[in-house]
């Protein structure tokens, strides 16, 4: 087969990131838009060693667990790429996926159906949306997947509504103040990006542009249209890296936070920091968390992996003690600051990774009885896994947003003496393919005692 041929064939499956595959004399290839049991008239559109990619020409049949309206922007830029697929088809597919990475990495456990969300769009409570020029005009939208093309786009789906009407409010604003998108091929132009972010209980709004250089800009119509602005910041970004802010920041109003509420707590929360970007499914998430732990009066917890917070803080009334660390430095001040703001006084927290505070709390004799951990992505450092599992906890609560990783980090643990007890995914991103869960590991020798 070569670029450009047509065949035929049936959707198998899906990848993990939600694209159709077919079979041809069983060399796989991806397509976007296509659903298990569907047949399709194909073309190459690339071909590579292990597989290729093709588009659908014509489709032979339908699943009838497609939604129809679909709109190609949100597949094409992965907004929202199982937007295709019914809601309750995503979350199958959600569990499935964690299923099957557990038990081909050789951990048997039972996964819980999926807790669904109420809302399937218009939740996100945070945006990153990149600012390019098209044909002379300064625009917003996204970029086509595993590029930096971008697709004007003015209803991003799955976001709070008011956010998508801040981002055209400051678009039209760059526009009319004649300021110039940036461009990557030759790192000039002055606007990057716009990051928005709106506390989901409390309305708050802060703005972050991130800006070449500061320039004046003139936001008092903006802020006299969304009273819900508590901050507006610049970031100066001068580099060419892949990471959304420069290092500078510059608050132009208000301040440089904002406040926003979790399961009673409030929480103050910077333009650093890492903030769950569905509010009400992170209640749910965390809640799941805290059944899982049993928590006792008499508790010493562990937050590792910490932000501003969030999961150490919502029960720091409910246990004796929390110790929490974190590496960005900025979101650990937001968490000393919310504990003051909560009325705690039984909480530490430090700034530093996982792997390097862990051991040091070991020798300092810290004896928690639960540890919970919500890595990043790439998951849990082999030596914090043994660590954490030497200081004896009776259980072990992991948070994870990759079920890849969280099951390499399974073995690791069951390995040291900890056995996996019970999943429970929940979907804090409905339309993509993202998972979120919940693994209970419990301790084998406090089990046999
Ligand atoms: N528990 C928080 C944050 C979870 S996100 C919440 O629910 O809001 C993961 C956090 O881990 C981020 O704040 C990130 O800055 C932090 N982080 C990344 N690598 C780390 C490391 N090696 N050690 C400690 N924290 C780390
Ligand atoms: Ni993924």
């Amino acid at each position: 087969m070569q670029k450009n041929d047509i065949f035929e064939g049936e959707v198998v499956d899906l990848t993990h990131e939600g694209l159709g595959v077919v079979k041809s004399d069983n060399f796989p290839f991806f397509v976007e838009n296509a659903m298990p049991g569907e047949w399709l008239r194909l073309r190459v559109t690339k071909i590579g060693k292990t597989f290729g990619f093709a588009r659908v020409e014509e489709f032979l049949s339908k699943s009838d667990k497609r939604v129809e309206s679909t709109n190609m922007d949100y597949l094409r830029t992965g907004i929202a790429d199982l937007a295709h697929l019914t809601y309750d088809e995503q979350l199958k597919f959600k569990k499935h996926q964690v299923e099957t990475v557990l038990s081909k990495a050789g951990v048997s456990v039972h996964v819980a159906d999926v807790f669904p969300a109420e809302e399937v769009t218009g939740y996100r409570n945070k945006a990153q949306i990149p600012v390019r020029s098209l044909n002379g005009e300064l625009t917003t939208g996204f970029f086509r997947k595993h590029s930096h093309q971008l697709l004007p786009i003015e209803n991003f789906y799955i976001q709070n509504p008011e956010i998508d009407e801040i981002i055209l409010d400051l678009r039209n604003l760059l526009r009319e103040s004649g300021l110039t998108a940036y461009d990557e091929r030759t790192n000039k132009g002055l606007v990057r990006n716009i990051v928005v972010r709106r506390a989901h209980k409390t309305g708050e709004i802060m703005i972050v542009l991130v800006l070449s250089k500061a320039v004046k800009i003139d936001f008092s119509q903006v802020i006299m249209r969304f009273p819900g602005i508590k901050s507006i910041q610049y970031s100066i970004k001068t580099d060419r890296g892949n990471a959304i802010f420069g290092k500078a920041f510059e608050v132009i109003y208000g301040q440089n936070f904002i406040t926003d509420e979790l399961l009673g707590k409030k929480f103050q929360i910077s333009a650093q920091s890492f903030y769950q970007v569905n509010s009400t499914q992170a209640e749910r998430l965390y809640q799941t968390a805290y059944d899982f732990a049993d928590l006792k009066p008499t508790d010493t917890i562990v937050d590792a992996y910490s932000g501003i917070g969030t999961v150490g803080l919502c029960v720091a009334d409910r246990v004796a003690q929390v110790y929490g660390m974190e590496v960005v430095a900025a979101a650990v001040e937001n968490a000393k600051e919310n504990a003051a703001l909560n009325g705690f006084s039984n909480v530490h927290y430090e700034v530093g990774t996982a792997e390097e505070v862990m051991p040091r709390w070991q020798a300092q004799g810290v004896r928690p009885d639960v540890i919970f951990v919500d890595p990043p992505r790439k998951g849990l450092d082999e030596s914090f896994v043994k660590t954490a599992a030497q200081m004896s906890a009776r259980a072990i609560v992991y948070i994870s947003c990759n079920p890849a990783t969280f099951a390499r980090d399974a073995v690791r643990f069951e390995e040291a003496g900890y056995q996996l007890e019970r999943v429970q995914p929940v979907d804090l991103f409905p339309q993509t393919h993202h998972v979120e869960l919940v693994g209970k590991f419990i301790n084998n020798e406090k089990v046999s005692n």
